[in-house]
């Protein structure tokens, strides 16, 4: 079964709970994209932004930050559900992501395109969940880029019981493609919040 976490980048960011509030019934993860203008040429929020978000659906936190070790406690305090860093954010991913678990947290690394899944492979054991990236991170409305459908199909022949998520360009058509490579959950920002019927987005991408 697939599951749908709406990219909140999309939303208008001054009525960010009146946003949510459209969505959050239909909705599996609520996806946080945080960014720090270093790691990535955008800025968002901190946690004290998403320390005031109002909803009852899981949170789902994309650190695209240089030293996420800096920011897990306060994440941590919020009660998010999945807490992701970059591969190529840390010098040594594994005590990361042991202490993400100590946390309560569901512990998620990403890639960017130019990453090779391979490097993975020892970090399996440490891993709940894996965000490919099919755009580079930065920013919602890019065009998705095919080659993530193999790391998708690597990893879930890798581990079967893996939370494999896709981030970047996906709609109907993109989700199914990742879907029958192996992903359970589509992370989408403009094509749900976006769309003239946001709920009959999601709705298409359950398919
Ligand atoms: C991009 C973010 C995504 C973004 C996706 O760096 O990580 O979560 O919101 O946006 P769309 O779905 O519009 O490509
Ligand atoms: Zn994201």
């Amino acid at each position: 079964m697939v599951h749908i976490a709406p990219s909140i980048l999309s939303a208008d960011f001054g009525a960010l709970n009146k946003e949510i509030s459209t969505i959050e019934a239909h909705s599996d993860y609520m996806h946080i994209d945080v960014m720090d203008g270093h790691f990535v040429p955008n800025l968002t929020f901190g946690a004290p932004v998403v320390r005031c978000i109002q909803t009852d659906t899981p949170l789902d936190v994309h650190l695209m930050v240089e030293n996420p070790q800096h920011y897990v406690d306060d994440f941590a305090s919020i009660g998010l559900e999945v807490l992701t860093f970059h591969y190529e954010a840390v010098e040594y991913a594994p005590s990361l992501l042991k202490r993400i678990r100590k946390q309560g947290m569901k512990a998620g690394i990403s890639v960017k395109p130019n990453t090779d899944i391979t490097v993975l492979k020892p970090l399996l054991e440490h891993l709940d969940w894996v965000l490919v990236m099919s755009v580079e991170p930065g920013f919602g409305g890019q065009s998705f880029m095919p080659a993530a459908l193999d790391k998708i199909k690597w990893l879930r022949e890798k581990a079967p019981d893996l939370d494999i998520a896709v981030d970047g360009g996906i709609n109907a058509e993109t989700g199914t493609l990742c879907k029958e490579a192996g992903a359970n959950i589509l992370i989408a920002g403009s094509y749900i919040f976006k769309a003239d019927d946001r709920l009959a987005a999601i709705r298409s991408l359950r398919g």
